[in-house]
């Protein structure tokens, strides 16, 4: 069918076409702005998933009500290594602006203690410092927001920020993406700050998205993280809600699919959005007319299944080194055909597979986990964090 009008939307944080099965999250955060701008105790947001499933694109949504409710919002996406400041401090500058304060002095005012924050730098950025500015152009507020202990200073900068948007009767809203790529200084001083800022009533609300193990890496953090956060598990979608990703957008083109195919669509799928998107394209292009049939799905799979290769998992995969890629090889026999990316195996299991100690391969598991390829939700086991990816590794020669 025309390539033109296709509609679906392949790709990290692509927007898609249409949002299925979220009406949850999004009714449930509509609750949230209400309840915090009017000063209502309301734990902050965190999303957690599997690598495709749609977080960034929920994060984004979800930000998108906060602004269409009038409040300051801002978007960062940690990494590890780097510390929050710099990040934070131009996700607060963005938020300040949103907001719109109609007195300038007292946006002058927070946006020198956001400046102030963002200059004080210590740690391995420090020797940056003389090549990078805030892009704020108001004088830092010196004394405020600037000790260099990141706990004291987070919770300084978010007090006056929820100030300014409380005179308002708005709220901010602090959007972190890859939130589980945050070093552990700056998960605790953010608890911290989550905390003093939902004691004191602020409109301020972080919402997090991140892998599987975020839940454990800010309880590791501060014991008091279970309370301070609403954790949302964004999984892959229902049969039902996979239908409706797909026939929706086609609806709109004025195109149809018939019943076997949306079938053979989510039996290939399992309800991934990811692969939703990406299936859908395919078959769309290749399908010679509407209705779309299962023998048009048939056709299109391995076209597919290659671009899955290529932009999904193998962009991934290259992240590995030599040594890495073989203990992924290694849990990707320990799991068996049958397990999917839940599955997680034991660690042990999986340095039995390559004839060596655990030990030994720390590094590589260590690695792996740093660059968010696998991830451990409980002692001693670790699981894929992308969908299928154990199918993609044997499939491999
Ligand atoms: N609710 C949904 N309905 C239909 N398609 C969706 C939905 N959510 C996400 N998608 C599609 O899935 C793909 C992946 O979305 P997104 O990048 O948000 O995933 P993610 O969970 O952030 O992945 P990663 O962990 O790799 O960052 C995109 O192509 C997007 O259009
Ligand atoms: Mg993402």
């Amino acid at each position: 069918m025309d390539p033109v009008r296709n509609p679906y939307a392949p790709g990290a944080g692509q927007r898609p076409p249409e949002l299925a099965g979220r009406d949850e999250q999004v009714a449930a955060f509509d609750v949230v702005l209400e309840r915090v701008a009017h000063h209502r105790p309301e734990r902050s947001l965190v999303l957690t998933g599997l690598r495709g499933v749609g977080k960034t694109v929920l994060l984004n949504a979800l930000r998108g009500q906060a602004v269409r409710k009038g409040w300051g919002t801002g978007k960062l996406e940690a990494r590890p290594d780097q510390s929050l400041r710099r990040p934070l401090s131009g996700a607060l500058h963005q938020a300040v602006r949103e907001l719109a304060h109609p007195e300038p002095e007292q946006a002058d005012q927070v946006l020198g203690v956001i400046r102030s924050f963002a200059e004080r730098q210590s740690g391995p950025d420090a020797k940056l410092r003389d090549r990078w500015s805030p892009g704020i152009d108001v004088p830092p507020v010196r004394g405020r927001a600037d000790s260099g202990d990141i706990e004291i200073d987070l919770v300084e900068l978010m007090n006056d920020v929820g100030g300014l948007a409380a005179d308002l009767g708005k709220g901010v809203a602090v959007c972190i993406d890859e939130m589980q790529d945050l070093g552990p200084d700056d998960v605790s001083a953010l608890c911290a700050a989550c905390h003093e800022v939902s004691q004191s009533g602020l409109p301020v609300i972080v919402v997090g998205a991140g892998l599987p193990h975020l839940p454990a890496v800010l309880s590791a953090s501060k014991s008091y993280s279970e309370r301070l956060f609403s954790y949302q598990l964004i999984d892959r979608l229902s049969r039902a809600e996979a239908d409706r990703a797909l026939t929706a957008p086609a609806a709109e083109e004025g195109a149809a699919y018939d019943d076997d195919a949306l079938a053979a669509m989510y039996a290939a799928t399992g309800g991934y959005p990811y692969f939703i998107q990406a299936y859908g394209k395919t078959v769309w292009d290749l399908a010679p007319r509407s209705p779309i049939t299962a023998a048009d799905v048939a056709v299109a799979a391995p076209e597919a299944e290659r671009e899955l290769a290529v932009g999904f998992f193998g962009s991934r995969y290259e992240r590995a080194t030599p040594g890495e890629r073989d203990y992924l090889r290694a849990m990707a026999d320990t799991a068996g055909p049958d397990a999917d990316a839940v599955g997680s195996v034991a660690t042990a299991d999986v340095a039995g597979v390559l004839g060596r100690k655990p030990q030994a391969l720390s590094p590589a598991r260590d690695a792996l986990l740093k660059k968010g390829l696998i991830y451990s939700g409980e002692r001693g086991r670790i699981a894929f964090t992308v969908p299928h990816f154990g199918r993609y590794l044997r499939g491999q020669v």
